[in-house]
């Protein structure tokens, strides 16, 4: 069968939106609104996996879930066209999540290597719930049937994972995929990552070879979406960079990671390639590219900043964004689960949704 294309990603509340996540996600998301129907979440949910010092507890939480809802709009998604809404309010997510963990293999989890990285070195200490995060991402948008997930490059091995699980799904499930009507055997469709543009793995501007991350303790390592114009000048002026000038060609960037950061930053947010961002600035200092770099940093991220204030104090309206939003999910949802519980087997009753 021929999946309806659909678009879904998210973006947790964990604090720190940062131009990793606008160039790498965020800026993805805007570009596919004009293609496809979108479904743009705040993963609620995955934001709680790691400990409370991590996320900051229940109004730190609360708070993030409406700014990283202020910097989709502010960003230019239309909550309207589109659906906008966190994750916690539609249930089908946790619904789903368990009939995955059901499919899903504990060697596959243990491949993770986000895990790895999130739960350290002490890893007996980690939360079930961050073992489990890759299970919760699948049912988040096969929950939907998403057929496109725009993310950055970091969750390639995530998406991996997500097609293992509707692919086993689909074969552990076949015959009664088709006594459910699905002829072909195929109930959901394997989600085919979008990792686009030349900023796919932003870098923390103070060691090329790290990514730009919430989590980093130096703020000067990452340009947050809600810094003003002089926090962006001093960050960037301070990035690392190395004694040579910039190359003309882009295989010059090759082994010179703070270099190549910088120009597909500059790439990115101007919308052209590193190589034509090299032709102007190849062979000149990194004080004139910075000063470039800032220029345009500041002219694309400011409007963004002070879009993002003007959202954030008005809670009433962005709650009233996600609650629509996640009354147009949950009825998606809702679909998807009524025939998922069919094909497993699950008795259905009067009394709920189904
Ligand atoms: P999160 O919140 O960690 O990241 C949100 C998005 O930002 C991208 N990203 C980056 N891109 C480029 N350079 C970076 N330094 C950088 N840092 C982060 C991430 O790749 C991501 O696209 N697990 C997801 C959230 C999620 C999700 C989903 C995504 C939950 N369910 C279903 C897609 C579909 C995550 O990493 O969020």
């Amino acid at each position: 069968m021929a999946f309806t294309e659909l678009v879904f990603s998210g973006v947790q509340p964990t604090g720190n939106l940062h131009l990793g996540n606008y160039l790498g996600a965020i800026v993805n998301f805007v570009k596919m609104q004009e293609t496809h129907n979108c479904i743009y979440c705040v993963v609620d949910m995955h934001a709680i996996t790691q400990g409370v010092d991590v996320w900051g507890g229940p109004t730190e939480l609360a708070r993030n879930t409406r700014e990283v809802t202020a910097a989709f709009i502010a960003a230019g998604i239309d909550p309207k066209k589109h659906i906008v809404f966190n994750q916690s309010q539609v249930a089908g997510h946790a619904e789903l999540a368990w009939i995955f963990n059901c499919v899903a293999r504990v060697g596959w989890l243990n491949r993770m290597t986000q895990f790895k990285e999130k739960a350290g070195k002490d890893r007996e200490n980690a939360s079930i719930g961050l073992y489990d995060y890759p299970v919760l991402m699948a049912a988040d948008i096969l929950l939907y049937r998403a057929t496109h997930v725009p993310v950055g490059e970091d969750q390639k091995q995530h998406l991996e994972l997500s097609r293992d699980i509707a692919q086993k799904f689909n074969n552990d499930f076949a015959d009664s995929i088709r006594r459910s009507g699905f002829d072909d055997g195929l109930f959901f469709p394997l989600p085919e990552p979008l990792i686009m543009g030349p900023a796919t793995r932003v870098m923390s501007l103070r060691d090329g070879t790290k990514k730009m991350s919430k989590s980093d303790a130096s703020d000067y390592s990452r340009i947050n979406l809600t810094d003003d114009a002089d926090a962006i000048a001093q960050k960037i002026r301070k990035a690392k960079t190395d004694p040579e000038p910039l190359p003309s060609e882009e295989k010059g960037l090759e082994a010179r990671p703070e270099a190549d950061n910088l120009v597909g930053i500059f790439a990115a947010l101007s919308a052209r390639s590193k190589q034509d961002v090299l032709r102007e600035f190849g062979g000149g200092q990194f004080s004139s590219f910075k000063n470039a770099l800032v220029e345009l940093c500041v002219s694309k991220l400011s409007p963004i900043a002070g879009e993002m204030k003007r959202l954030v104090a008005d809670p009433a309206y962005i709650d009233r964004v996600l609650i629509d939003g996640a009354d147009r999910a949950r009825a998606l949802a809702d679909q998807t689960m009524t025939k998922t519980k069919d094909i497993v087997g699950f008795i259905r009753g009067q009394t709920g949704p189904w």
